[in-house]
């Protein structure tokens, strides 16, 4: 991947120390996988310079896929804050191998200059969340998600819907499929419940992580969430069909939903995957704006994009099977992904607020200590 420079300028503004603190704070507001943060911030003359922090990467993660859906959201975060000081923000994403330093890899350098009008979706930067709450089973309009579509940031990426419920039935079904996967594969199994965060007193003192009541699993079910981690227990459970009743609520909410969405782009490279996380953002603040909940569903494309590249090699022999039954069905679902690649699914509509909000690190952790 070269260098690029989106919309060059000659007349770069110097943030002041404040200015800077404000967009970061403003990144630090973008979603990321299982909330794990995986970004660090630092001044770069006149611009900020944006990190990739590979130790809080997802193990799952395939290529940084899910990095970049992150740190493309925090950049856009950083575009939309610096529009409502009439600031322009040019984004120049960087090349493999990537700069390191302690704090992280340098991905991207944004720099600004004078003459944007502030972005109406700024405001909604702080309203963002993921709602993993029943939606109301009332299919979107076709001008409403054509409504979303506008919020696109890049033109390489592309939305595709199911709005019926006969199609959200059938993508259910394979929704079904790859959550029961991840709680049958003991690396998945691990993985989550190194993020899980089953109290307050727990999700304050990291900051990251998911809260169990962000998942929206009732008071009565914790015991049994911190009684399967150690992953003997969960197998056993499973024997008596646990995986197979998660797995059953994801269909349900799936099931549950004004509007499934599909994001698309052009090509599987750190720069459209950047972009495209730019775009995720700007849809889901259209959908805050608009009034949608919304929730990303990361496990069917990143276990059909695993499958992909890597193959049945790269699963256990029955999971691979499963997943090979999968692809043909998703595919005859979303026609059209199929001349793309997968970025993100996500389900939305309308729903009451959700029952607790993810949290953040303190911003001292997220800037670099260059800069602090
Ligand atoms: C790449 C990516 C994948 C995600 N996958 C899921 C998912 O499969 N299920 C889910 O409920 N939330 C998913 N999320 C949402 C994150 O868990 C959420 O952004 C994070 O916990 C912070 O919470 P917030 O979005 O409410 O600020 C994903 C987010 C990103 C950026």
């Amino acid at each position: 991947m070269a260098d690029s420079v989106l919309k060059p300028d000659n007349s770069k503004i110097d943030l002041s120390p404040e200015q800077f603190r404000r967009f970061v704070e403003a990144a630090s507001r973008a979603p990321s996988p299982d909330n794990n943060q995986p970004w660090c911030f630092r001044r770069s003359g006149s611009g900020i310079d944006v990190l990739h922090v590979r130790g809080r990467a997802l193990p799952s993660d395939i290529d940084d896929y899910f990095s970049w859906q992150a740190l493309g959201p925090a950049i856009e975060n950083i575009v939309l804050s610096a529009s409502c000081e009439n600031l322009r923000a040019d984004v120049r994403y960087h090349a493999r191998p990537f700069a390191e330093s302690t704090d992280g890899e340098l991905v991207a350098t944004v720099e600004f200059s004078s003459g944007a009008e502030s972005d109406p979706l700024a405001k909604f930067i702080d309203e963002r969340v993921s709602n993993r709450r029943p939606y109301k089973s009332v299919p979107l309009a076709e001008s409403e998600t054509a409504a979303l579509e506008q919020s696109l940031h890049d033109p390489q990426c592309k939305l595709l819907w199911l709005t019926q419920p006969a199609d959200l039935k059938a993508l259910a079904k394979l929704v079904y499929i790859t959550d029961r996967i991840r709680f049958e594969h003991q690396p998945f199994h691990d993985e989550f419940h190194k993020v899980l965060r089953y109290d307050d007193a727990q999700a304050k003192e990291t900051g990251d992580g998911l809260d169990l009541k962000t998942l929206e699993i009732p008071a009565f079910a914790i015991p049994i969430f911190k009684w399967v981690r150690p992953w003997k227990r969960m197998k056993l459970a499973n024997h008596f069909g646990l995986s197979a009743m998660f797995a059953g609520n994801s269909k349900q909410l799936v099931r549950k939903s004004g509007a499934i969405g599909l994001l698309l782009t052009t090509q599987a490279s750190d720069e459209r995957y950047l972009e495209a996380g730019r775009s995720l953002q700007r849809v889901w603040l259209a959908c805050a704006a608009a009034g949608l909940a919304f929730q990303p569903m990361g496990g069917l494309p990143m276990f059909l994009t695993q499958f992909a590249r890597k193959g049945r090699d790269a699963f256990v022999p029955e999971h691979a099977v499963r997943l090979a039954e999968i692809v043909e069905p998703f595919y005859d679902l979303f026609p059209a992904a199929r001349e793309h690649t997968l970025v993100m699914l996500f389900r939305i509509g309308m729903a009451p607020p959700p029952s607790a909000r993810s949290l953040r690190y303190p911003l001292e952790r997220i800037i670099s200590r260059e800069d602090n």
